[in-house]
């Protein structure tokens, strides 16, 4: 089987390359807020890494996992209480509710982008 070495060199991740329109799309929900421009540069300023994440109550334990909005409010063990400092440097997002989850994945994908695939460890998972 083929393999291939993918590296984003130094002037793809200086480039911006995620464009303004999605991630104003993204974050519509706060286009009012004070730090929405910031927000925007912020997200926008380098490449990000997508993924769809599926599974019993997700949303809301990807959001435990992540921690809250403020890293100086997250607890240890959280990522962001392990490893960022200020809420417009947060390192990591996680919709906010399984309605936002549909939306967001239906914007950040394709079709056909998305593989499906179990486990054979499921049944011993999940009820
Ligand atoms: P996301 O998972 O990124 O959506 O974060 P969240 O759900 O914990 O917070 P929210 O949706 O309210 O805000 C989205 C993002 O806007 C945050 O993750 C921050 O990066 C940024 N943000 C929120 N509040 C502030 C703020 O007061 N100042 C700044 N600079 N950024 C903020
Ligand atoms: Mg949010």
């Amino acid at each position: 089987v083929e393999q291939s070495y993918i590296m984003i060199k130094p002037d793809g991740v200086q480039r911006g390359l995620c464009s303004k329109d999605l991630a104003q799309e993204h974050y519509k929900d706060l286009k009012d807020k004070p730090f929405f421009p910031t927000l925007i540069n912020y997200i926008t300023s380098g490449p990000v890494v997508c993924m769809a994440w599926e599974g019993v109550g997700v949303v809301a334990s990807a959001r435990k996992l992540i921690g809250a909005t403020n890293p100086l409010q997250a607890e240890p063990g959280t990522i962001r209480g392990d490893l960022a400092v200020q809420t417009g440097r947060n390192v990591v997002h996680g919709s906010d509710s399984p309605d936002n989850g549909k939306r967001e994945i239906a914007l950040w994908f394709k079709e056909g982008e998305l593989c499906e695939w179990e486990s054979v460890q499921t049944p011993w998972l999940i009820e």
